[in-house]
C-alpha cells in the first residue's frame, strides 16, 4: 500500500508544467470508437483512468498503441458491444462508450455504474438522450442494454447540464441521421475539446461551449490527430498550493480563460496572479482572506476545485462559506481536514470554514481524487508530518504529482508500506 508523506512548511517556488486534461482525454479516447480510421492523440497524461479507458476500448476490439509519446488508436472492427464489468466498476467514465457503441454497432450493453463516494451520480440523462435519439433502452441484470437500428437526430433538453450526458449524446448524434440539438448542454472546455476532435474526424458540431449544441449527423467519420487541452484542474491545484504556501510559482501550459473562476477567487482571497509567457504566476503572503464559494457548472466555480480551496481556507483570516451545488455528497474531505485541526461545520450542501491559525500533520486518507489533492495542500501548510493513504485516488487524475511538487521545493515523498 502506498502513502504520500508531506512535511509542511516549505514555500513552493519555481515553474511547473501542467499535463493534458484527464477529463478531456477520456471522452476523446471513447470517441475513437466512432471511426474505423486511425486516430493519434498527442501528449497523453499517463494516469490510471487513462489506462482504464484504453483497457475498455481494447476489450471492445480497438488496437491501442502507447509506445510513442502519444496514443495511436484504430478501431477497424469492433469485436464486442459489452465493456467488461471489471473496467466499468473501476471508472464511471467508462459509460462514455455507450454513445459511440450505439452509433457504430447499433447496440451496447454496459453495467450500471455503482454508487460513488461523491454522490449517487445517476445516468438518467445519458439514457434520456439515447432514447430521444431512437434507442430502445432496457435495464437487465444490473446492465443497461441499448439498441437502435439507426439513430435519428432530435431535440434534447437536459434537466441539468451534465458533462458526461452532453458528451455521450454528442458522440451518438455525430453518426445519427439528421440534426440533433442539445439544449441546456454542459459548456465545459472538455466539451469543446471533444467537439473539436469529432469535427477533425469529419463531424459537424457547432455551439460546443454554449448551452445549445448542434450536431449534424454524418454517414462516416475518419481518423484524425488531436492535441488534448491542458488540465485546468491540475493547474488550479498548483495555483492553490502556491498561494497556500506563500510561494512564487509559474504554472505553465494553461489556457487562462479556462481558469477565470479559480483566478478570480484566489485574487479575492488575496493572492496575486499575473499572466506571464503563456502561464499564470501565483504569489501570496498568507494568511489569505476568507471568501465564499459556490460550485456551479462551467463557467461557474468548478466542483473539482472545491476541496483544494477548502484546505487553504481552513487557515484563512475569517469564516468562509462553501456551497456545493453540483454533487450532493462532496464533503468527504471535511472529516480528514478536521483531523488536521480545521474548524469546519457542514449543513446539507454548505460548509462553514472558520479559519484557524495552523493545521497540524496527521494520518489521513484520500476519499476521492480531489479530496486527495486537498490533503496534499493541507499537508504542505501544516506543522509537522502528514501521511496520506488511499493514494490510488490521486493516481487516477494527477500525472507525476509527487515529482512535480518536489520540483517546486515541497518536502513530499511516496512510500510503499
Ligand atoms: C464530470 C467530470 C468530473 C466533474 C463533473 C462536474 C469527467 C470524466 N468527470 O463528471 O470530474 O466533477 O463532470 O463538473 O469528465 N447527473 C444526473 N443524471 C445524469 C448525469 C448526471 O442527475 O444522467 C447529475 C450528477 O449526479 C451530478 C451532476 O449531474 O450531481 C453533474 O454530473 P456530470 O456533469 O454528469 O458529471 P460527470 O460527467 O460524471
Amino acid at each position: 500500500m502506498d502513502v504520500i508523506v508531506v512535511e509542511g512548511g516549505a514555500r513552493l517556488k519555481g515553474q511547473v508544467t501542467v499535463s493534458a486534461a484527464k477529463n478531456a482525454v477520456l471522452p476523446v479516447i471513447a470517441a475513437c470508437l466512432l471511426t474505423g480510421g486511425e486516430c493519434y492523440l498527442e501528449d497523453i497524461p499517463w494516469l490510471a483512468d487513462v489506462d482504464t479507458m484504453c483497457g475498455v476500448i481494447a476489450e471492445l476490439g480497438a488496437e491501442v498503441d502507447s509506445s510513442g509519446g502519444g496514443l495511436r488508436v484504430a478501431c477497424r472492427d469492433l469485436a464486442s458491444w459489452e465493456p467488461p464489468y471489471t473496467y466499468v466498476r473501476r471508472m464511471r467514465a467508462s459509460f462514455l462508450v455507450l454513445g459511440p457503441l450505439l452509433a457504430r454497432l447499433g447496440r451496447a450493453r454496459i453495467s450500471l455504474p455503482g454508487g460513488c463516494a461523491i454522490g449517487a451520480r445517476p445516468i438518467d440523462l445519458h439514457l434520456k438522450g439515447m432514447a430521444a435519439l431512437g434507442a430502445e433502452i432496457q435495464v437487465d441484470g444490473g446492465s443497461v442494454v441499448a439498441r437502435a437500428r439507426q439513430l435519428k437526430g432530435t431535440r434534447i433538453y437536459l434537466d441539468f447540464p451534465s458533462v458526461g450526458a452532453t458528451e455521450n449524446i454528442m458522440m451518438a448524434a455525430a453518426l445519427a441521421k439528421g440534426t440533433t440539438i442539445i439544449e441546456n448542454a454542459a459548456g465545459e472546455p472538455e466539451i469543446v475539446d471533444l467537439a473539436n476532435f469529432i469535427n477533425a474526424m469529419g463531424g459537424r458540431i457547432t455551439g460546443a461551449g454554449t448551452r445549445v449544441v448542434k450536431i449534424e449527423g454524418v454517414k462516416e467519420l475518419h481518423g484524425a490527430r488531436h492535441a488534448v487541452i491542458p488540465d485546468r484542474i491540475e493547474a488550479g491545484t498548483f495555483m492553490v498550493a502556491a498561494a497556500a504556501t506563500g510561494g512564487d510559482v509559474l504554472v505553465n501550459n494553461v489556457i487562462p480563460n479556462h481558469l477565470n473562476a479559480v483566478t478570480a477567487k484566489l485574487a479575492e482571497a488575496g493572492a496575486v496572479l499575473t499572466e506571464e509567457n503563456g502561464g499564470i504566476r501565483v504569489t501570496a503572503d498568507p494568511p489569505l482572506r476568507a471568501i465564499d464559494i459556490k460550485t456551479m457548472p462551467y463557467p461557474g466555480f468548478p466542483t473539482d476545485m472545491q476541496a483544494q480551496f477548502m484546505a487553504v481556507l481552513a487557515v484563512a483570516r475569517g469564516s468562509s462559506v462553501i456551497t456545493e451545488n453540483v454533487f450532493e455528497n462532496r464533503f468527504m474531505h471535511v472529516n480528514e481536514l478536521k483531523r488536521m485541526g480545521a474548524n469546519i461545520v457542514t449543513e446539507g450542501h454548505c460548509a462553514v470554514v472558520k479559519g484557524v491559525p495552523r493545521l497540524t500533520g496527521a494520518k489521513v486518507a484520500a476519499t476521492d481524487l480531489r479530496a486527495g489533492a486537498a490533503l496534499v495542500i493541507a499537508g504542505l501548510i501544516a506543522e509537522g508530518v502528514t501521511e496520506i493513504g488511499a493514494v490510488y485516488h490521486l493516481d487516477r487524475g494527477y500525472a507525476n504529482l509527487v515529482e512535480k511538487f518536489r520540483s517546486l521545493g515541497a518536502n513530499i515523498r511516496r512510500e510503499t508500506r
